[in-house]
């Protein structure tokens, strides 16, 4: 059971929290790059519920850094963003993307701009994603060793979403397997699906029994399925340290992609999603019906985002919100032309997710055997943040990134006799990996 000071020490993650202070040992894909161009306006970010700004100098260098400008804190976000660095538009002081203040005209000679600092964190770009480290050791952490990013840039597709609740809901629906039957499949008939189709075997067995255990790099379960001629329907997914998934709903022996469920505040998340683009993507649910010339009940249709405002929260915001009922469709929902009435997968999990309230109350829940998953990551997640606090021990993959390369996530079918471990091992050394799948590809 999560006491509700489990809980609160799992879910906030502003500074001097337990949980913000996990979060600042690690990288966070914070900002596509192609929201920054060279001496463009800033953009708003908020990162762990800090007001920071971001923006791209002159020479192509990426500066995220507290929106207040140290001098009597007007905020950078008005600033001018000039050669080699933002100019406040109060009194005209110039920071760098590290911070140094570069010009102080408005003070007679001699100024003190040596002395003078913008709060800046330390910046990378990788994948087409700007990352930043918001912690303070004097090196910054490798990036998680995901086997995603040994591919190049323009083989790695990159999605930002926000979602409206805490970072851990978010979470925690990747990690919750049994809803797959019912959220996304609970319209769909075993006998609509091709005999090959690996989605029958969640549709005729909608209660699969789980292997759980503790990785490296997190946690891991496989949900497993009698297939057809005595073989094994798996699905792998994995929560990876401190805010990642792997999905089961893919095909394993392709499945380069890593999920990132960052903390914007305490009840918004950055949804980043980095796939390999030739990945035997995600399983499609059969399209049953059309309305207004639009196939319904699927699960790719693309998810409809508003414009990016100038908010701190303004960014990759989904049309389908809390205000509109995430536009369910009672008719659909009645006829079953969709269990639930809400259209395409990613929106089903965003629904669900906000619908339980900003931070989901834990004392109102009663978890079942099959939230097993839940309960094990939660711990997990939990002592890590307090051995950190207690003892100064880092956290898993923080300073040893090369323990994420073991983790691969998705489904297969299989004769494998092994144990669950086994099997998982004799697959991932069968499947496709970075370096050979890209000369696959040339
Ligand atoms: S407040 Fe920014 S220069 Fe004065
Ligand atoms: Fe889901």
């Amino acid at each position: 059971m999560t006491t509700a000071r489990d809980g609160e020490e799992l879910t906030r993650v502003g500074a001097g929290t337990v949980m913000g202070a996990l979060m600042r040992c690690y990288w966070m894909p914070a900002l596509m790059s192609s929201e920054l161009r060279p001496d463009g306006p800033p953009v708003r970010l908020m990162l762990l519920g800090e007001r920071l700004i971001a923006f791209r100098d002159s020479a192509g260098k990426v500066g995220v850094m507290d929106h207040r400008c140290p001098h009597r804190c007007a905020s950078l976000f008005l600033g001018r963003n000039e050669e080699g660095g933002l100019r406040c538009i109060y009194h005209g002081w110039k920071f760098d993307v590290e911070g140094n203040c570069m010009d102080m005209p408005s003070v007679p000679p001699p100024d003190f701009k040596q002395k003078v600092k913008a709060k800046a964190y330390r910046t990378i770009e990788r994948a087409g994603v700007v990352w930043v480290y918001m912690g303070s050791a004097s090196e910054a952490p490798p990036l998680p060793g995901f086997e995603i990013l040994d591919l190049p840039e323009d083989e790695i597709r990159v999605s930002f979403i926000q979602r409206d609740c805490n970072y851990l809901q978010a979470l925690e629906g990747e990690i919750d397997t049994s809803h797959f039957g019912f959220l996304h499949a609970g319209h769909v008939d075993a006998d609509e699906l091709a005999a090959d189709e690996p989605l029958r075997y969640t549709v005729t067995d909608r209660a699969p029994r789980y292997h759980l255990r503790e990785a490296p790099w997190g946690t891991q379960y496989a949900g497993y399925r009698p297939a057809s001629a005595g073989g094994t329907y798996w699905r792998f997914a994995n929560f990876l340290f401190p805010f990642w998934t792997q999905a089961p709903n893919g095909e394993f022996d392709s499945h380069m992609h890593a999920r990132a469920w960052v903390p914007l505040d305490d009840t918004h998340t950055m949804y980043v999603f980095l796939f390999w683009k030739r990945a035997v993507s995600a399983m499609s649910l059969p399209q049953p019906a059309y309305k207004d010339g639009t196939p319904i009940g699927g699960t790719s249709r693309g998810n409809r985002l508003l414009p990016n405002s100038s908010d701190w929260l303004g960014r990759f915001r989904m049309e389908a919100n809390a205000g509109n009922d995430w536009n369910i469709d009672r008719e659909a929902q009645a006829n079953g032309t969709i269990y639930s009435g809400i259209d395409g997968i990613h929106l089903q999990d965003q629904a669900i997710t906000e619908s339980m309230g900003p931070i989901v109350d834990h004392e109102w829940e009663h978890l079942a055997p099959s939230d097993q998953m839940i309960t094990r990551t939660r711990r997990r997640l939990l002592l890590a943040a307090r051995a950190l606090r207690d003892t100064g021990a880092m956290p898993p993959g923080a300073e040893d990134a090369s323990m994420y390369r073991g983790a691969r996530s998705g489904y297969f079918v299989s004769d494998d006799a092994g144990d669950w471990q086994t099997v998982y091992a004799n697959r991932l050394a069968e499947a496709v990996h970075a370096p050979a799948a890209m000369r696959a590809a040339e």
